[in-house]
């Protein structure tokens, strides 16, 4: 894969080689993230970072990452601030802003909107999620997550055990992820979802292509002998009526008492966030903060490597970011701490 100048719109892009690529450069990107060394290596280059959905981390994340690397950040956030809900098309937005800025992270409810969206763009645009659709900076970032965790108990992606338990079928990061690991060899996927949010079938397809092993059920039962447990949000947002979600909240808790009944110790715990810990959802509880293989929190950090290797390899500059390496002037304590 050709990097720069390239649109990060799905992960169907990706070849094994493109995304180790994207791992040795975000490897690189550690020493900058810790306030080690600073780089300036984006001094000059804007950011257009453009939430039409909420979001947290990853908007935050992709500005941070920009910033990390020097750049400057300019943010919209929420559709009912901008002109396209004045009916603006999404080609006519995308041919302004794109000429204020270098290249654009871009979140939208509708899926295939960022692609539309890239179509009136002149700079690189990156999917920040689009609907129940893609979220491929998400699925790298999982995928970095779930190799460095099971580097860390010495084994490997290809043939791993995977449970992904909640809201497959209109979880976005769930699908991206599924497809980037379709790419890899004999991994056993449990699929737990009510029968109705069950992950869709273009993806089983996909799975059952790369002849991966495939447990679909509505149950968390007996000891699943699973590497990874990635849980997921009910997507309230996606559903016709709120009421609607309320039928699932809370169906799939992961607390530390089911954890130890039906995982093995070291069974690593993710969930892309945010976690729904209101009390009739409560899908990761807070019992499980202190043990050491919930993963979320290094996740989320992931998030900003993975996202600073795309600008830096989407922006070219992937060779020169040690080369405007420059010192902290200032006291940080993650320099020490991680
Ligand atoms: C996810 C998303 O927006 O798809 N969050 C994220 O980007 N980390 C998952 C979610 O909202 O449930």
């Amino acid at each position: 894969m050709n990097f720069t100048g390239s649109n990060i719109l799905s992960v169907e892009q990706f070849d094994l080689d493109s995304i180790q690529t994207v791992f040795q450069t975000a490897d690189r990107m550690q020493p900058y993230a810790r306030r080690q060394k600073r780089t300036k290596v984006l001094d000059g280059a804007i950011l257009g970072n453009l939430f039409f959905e909420p979001s947290t981390r990853t908007r935050v994340s992709f500005g941070t990452a920009f910033n990390l690397l020097g750049g400057e950040v300019r943010e919209t956030t929420g559709m009912e601030s901008s002109a396209l809900a004045k009916g603006e098309s999404l080609y006519d937005t995308a041919r302004v802003l794109s000429s204020y800025s270098d290249i654009i992270a871009m979140r939208h409810p509708k899926s295939g909107s960022v692609a539309e969206f890239a179509e009136g763009s002149r700079v690189p645009v990156i999917n920040g999620g689009d609907g129940a659709n893609e979220h491929p900076t998400q699925a790298l970032l999982d995928l970095y997550t779930i190799k460095k965790e099971l580097q860390h108990h010495g084994h490997d992606i290809n043939g791993m055990h995977i449970c992904m338990i909640g809201d497959l079928k209109f979880g976005r990061t769930v699908h991206s992820l599924s497809r980037l690991l379709a790419m890899y060899k004999n991994i056993r996927f449990t699929l737990i979802s009510p029968k109705e949010l069950a992950m869709p079938d273009a993806i089983i397809d996909e799975l059952v292509r790369g002849n991966h092993q495939i447990t679909i059920t509505d149950q968390v039962a007996g000891l699943l002998d699973a590497d990874i447990v990635y849980q997921t949000r009910i997507q309230q947002e996606r559903f016709t009526t709120p009421q609607e979600a309320d039928l699932y909240r809370g169906k799939f808790r992961l607390n530390s008492e089911i954890y130890t009944k039906h995982y093995k110790p070291n069974t690593v715990i993710m969930h892309p966030l945010p976690r729904d810990s209101r009390a009739e959802a409560n899908e990761l509880d807070n019992d499980l903060n202190q043990n050491p293989n919930l993963a979320i929190f290094r996740q989320a950090d992931n998030g900003v490597l993975i996202r600073m290797a795309l600008f830096a390899l989407t922006l070219g500059v992937a060779d020169l970011i040690e080369k405007y390496e420059c010192d902290v002037n200032w006291y940080s304590e993650k320099r020490h701490s991680y």
